[in-house]
């Protein structure tokens, strides 16, 4: 997608791509639809769904935003297309451009994917490789406005396997361009040096208001990790006794899929500080504003 550079800007593949005051209207616009708000319905444009990692909460609540939008949805399937022939990425999406698609909504195990697109469609990054993950980014933003009013001066702490997370990746850039305080908890295998600094998670608890715990990625590990679920829980988990160091308006978030009793006890991802399942629920209305705007922005 070289060529397009000068239109980057009405993709979303990167929260980079967002000004501060679009991430504040995107955050706006889905807590009005949450409250009942009417979506802006197009039942004349076509979108694709082309999920090539597997995905629960990102494919099917991009579907049912898409759905609300009354957009006419293709779910692709790339283990019965024509990538089992050979088909790259670029010419799957060239192909669905020419039969009408005119956005897509794309994860892949690639870093950067979209730069060998050539289309004229539109893209929405739902999560590439390593590298970012925007709408989840964007709910998870959403969550947190929604918590405290603000994001500035926040003290958000980002706990777990950051090496491999497109999530610590899109929020650091964010929330530190907002305004937020960003730290992170890891182990030394899971630390990437380009983000901010690691802290004790231990030394953190009283002070945090957003602790926000990541998914052991070991579909990203090569095999030399040496992980033992036990020792990383006590470590690195949320256990019951860090819970309770917590300041009372502490939140905890989770962008799920969560592995219970690893990255966090099980009976805390129902508990009062969790906004586990509300991030969920925000992704819908978010996804639902995301689409609204890639629309307008592009007068489609
Ligand atoms: N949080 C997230 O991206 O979940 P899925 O992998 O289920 O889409």
């Amino acid at each position: 997608m070289e060529k397009k550079e000068d239109n980057m800007n009405k993709n979303l593949l990167k929260m980079s791509d967002l000004s501060e005051k679009e991430v504040y209207s995107l955050i706006e616009r889905a807590l009005e639809l949450k409250k009942g708000g009417y979506p802006k319905k197009r039942d004349d444009l076509f979108v694709a769904n082309l999920f090539f990692e597997n995905s629960t909460r990102t494919k099917h609540s991009f579907e049912v935003a898409e759905k609300k939008l009354k957009l006419n949805v293709i779910n692709f399937s790339a283990s019965s297309s024509s990538i089992n022939k050979g088909e790259s990425l670029a010419d799957t999406v060239k192909t669905l451009e020419s039969i009408g698609c005119d956005i897509f909504v794309i994860r892949h195990s690639e870093d950067e994917y979209y730069k060998n697109l050539d289309t004229n469609a539109k893209i929405i990054n739902a999560g590439d490789g390593r590298g970012e993950h925007p709408s989840q980014c964007l709910l998870d933003l959403m969550t947190m406005y929604e918590n405290f009013g603000k994001i500035k001066g926040l003290k958000v702490v980002i706990v777990g396997d950051i090496k491999n997370s497109r999530v610590a990746r899109s929020n650091y850039n964010v929330l530190t361009r907002l305004g937020a305080e960003v730290k992170f908890v890891c182990p030394e295998i899971f630390k990437d040096t380009t983000l901010g600094e690691v802290v004790n998670f231990d030394d953190i608890l009283e002070n945090v208001d957003v602790l926000m715990m990541l998914r052991v990625q070991h579909e990203r590990h090569d095999g030399k990790e040496k992980f033992d679920k036990e020792e990383y829980h006590k470590n690195f988990g949320l256990t019951k006794e860090r819970y309770n160091k917590l300041k009372k308006e502490a939140i905890i978030m989770h962008p799920a899929p969560v592995n219970r009793g690893v990255e966090i006890d099980s009976e805390l991802v129902e508990s009062e500080k969790s906004k586990i399942f509300t991030q969920m629920t925000n992704g819908m209305y978010m996804r639902e504003a995301i689409l609204e705007k890639i629309i307008k922005d592009n007068n489609l």
